[in-house]
């Protein structure tokens, strides 16, 4: 089959594709011809060498859509022939409140879905929701449960209360804005470009501030009225010290990033004086991911920046390295 390898950390002209063995199904065990796949920032970090355990080489990618091909035995079998979504999330463990420390994401070091064929267990495979393209599919699983559990198992967002989300141009940030406002919150969002603010509210928010301006939470506070009850961020750095500034007394902060690292200084006087409740979340369990592909079945829909045919994986990536896109970034395989 054609793979994506990436034998060297580096730029995005490292990921070249070649031909690699195919996969064969164990007890348990089926493969899926991938359709399409989508990236994620994690691909990034890997292949820029900034994330732990990287073993060289890899087939990279977490997220595809297509149809199973083969099985390892009986169980995977009903599978054969019929349009599947995967769940990226591997060995997460016996306890729903936290992974156990088997667990481990599709995508490096087990072989990932940047190919034509890849192997995941049986349980991973989730019949595709029939109203999303074959591209929106490829695009839900890694940011669309890792923004379901955030949103849903961690902060408990109910209707009407006020979501701010960070990075709205980020693939978990969006998928966190067609979730939240699914729930019937009101949801405002930052970015670095005025552009995606406004693409923001085509799918729902109702207003946001740029990330970029200093004093930001305060245009952002005169924006909506009062502090927000939840802040979803993926960032990390100066904006998860700013959002304890933000959030409402008793309010509550889910983080599930860190792309601008570590936060600088922490003002600890905040977290306890407005009692604030900073959750963290990664990923989700078996449940959350069977959950959120039920919200979508309603007729949510992800949001898709653009689509690159395989052989330009290069391309692909070198327009997540821009941060100018909106949404997820698919691969057509
Ligand atoms: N814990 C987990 O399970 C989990 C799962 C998925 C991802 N993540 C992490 O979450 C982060 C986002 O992942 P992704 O795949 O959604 O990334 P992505 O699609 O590449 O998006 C990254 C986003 O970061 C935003 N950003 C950059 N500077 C910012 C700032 N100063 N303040 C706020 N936002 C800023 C940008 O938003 P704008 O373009 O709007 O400026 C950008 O779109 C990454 O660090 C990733 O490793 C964690």
């Amino acid at each position: 089959m054609r793979a994506v390898v990436l034998r060297e950390l580096g730029d995005a002209g490292n990921l070249r594709v070649e031909e690699w063995p195919m996969p064969v199904p164990g007890p348990g065990e089926v493969v899926v011809r991938v359709r399409a796949a989508s990236l994620n920032h994690r691909d990034v970090w890997i292949r820029r060498g900034q994330y732990a355990g990287i073993r060289l080489p890899a087939i990279l990618g977490s997220d595809a859509t297509g149809e199973v091909t083969a099985a390892g035995d009986a169980d995977g079998k009903s599978w054969l022939g019929r349009e599947v979504v995967i769940d990226p999330s591997l060995e997460w463990g016996p306890d729903l409140r936290a992974q156990g420390g088997d667990f481990h994401l599709l995508g490096m070091p087990t072989e990932g879905t940047y190919a034509e064929f890849v192997k995941v267990p049986a349980a991973n495979v989730y019949a595709k929701p029939s109203h999303l393209t074959l591209e929106e599919a490829a695009a839900l699983p890694l940011a669309s449960v890792t923004a379901y559990r955030a949103l849903v198992t961690r902060a408990a967002v109910q209707a009407g209360e006020i979501v701010v989300i960070t990075g709205i141009g980020g693939g978990v940030a969006l998928a966190a804005l067609t979730i939240a406002v699914s729930l019937g919150a009101t949801v405002y969002v930052t970015s670095g470009s005025e552009t995606k603010i406004a693409s923001a509210k085509q799918y729902g928010a109702a207003g946001g501030v740029t990330h970029r301006a200093s004093g930001w939470p305060r245009t952002l506070l005169e924006m909506i009225g009062r502090r927000p009850d939840v802040i979803v961020d993926g960032a990390g750095g100066d904006t998860l010290a700013q959002a304890l500034d933000l959030v409402k007394p008793g309010g509550r902060i889910v983080t599930y990033g860190a792309t601008c690292g570590a936060v600088p200084s922490l003002e600890v006087r905040r977290i306890f004086w407005k009692q604030i409740d900073i959750r963290g979340s990664t990923m989700g369990t078996p449940e959350d991911f069977s959950r959120m592909l039920d919200l979508y079945a309603t007729g949510v829909r992800p949001v898709v920046d653009s689509v690159f045919l395989l052989e330009n994986v290069a391309q692909a990536h070198a327009r997540i390295d821009s941060g100018d896109q909106f949404g997820k970034i698919v691969l057509r395989v």
